[in-house]
């Protein structure tokens, strides 16, 4: 999730600075950077998510990696969804 590391970026660096994640996994702290107009660098010992924040990096920089909003308010559930439901298997009703 970029929205977290995102508000990191923001309140500890200012524009231009380098945010350097030397263990980055998939890149979420990168795109951050870059996103805010910071320089990033990543450093990960596995190359598979080394790959995938390649990936991700490209997809941010064609506008098709989905991001969530900064600030976007937090889903409230109405109680009625399917995973708020005790499971018919719980109940004498089988
Ligand atoms: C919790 S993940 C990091 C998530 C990342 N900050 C992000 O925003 O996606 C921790 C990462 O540290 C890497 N890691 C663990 N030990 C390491 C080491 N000694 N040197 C480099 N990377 C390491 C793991 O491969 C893993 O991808």
């Amino acid at each position: 999730m970029i929205e977290l590391i995102e508000r990191c970026v923001l309140a500890l660096t200012n524009e231009n600075d380098w945010v350097i994640d030397p263990f980055g996994g998939v890149g979420s702290s990168l795109i951050a950077a870059i996103k805010n107009n910071r320089k990033g660098m990543i450093i990960d010992r596995d190359p598979d998510y080394i790959a995938i924040a390649k990936q991700r990096v490209q997809a941010f920089q064609d506008g098709t990696l989905k991001t969530r909003p900064l600030g976007k308010p937090v889903h409230k559930p109405t109680g009625k969804e399917k995973v708020a439901q005790i499971p018919i298997e719980w109940t004498n009703q089988t």
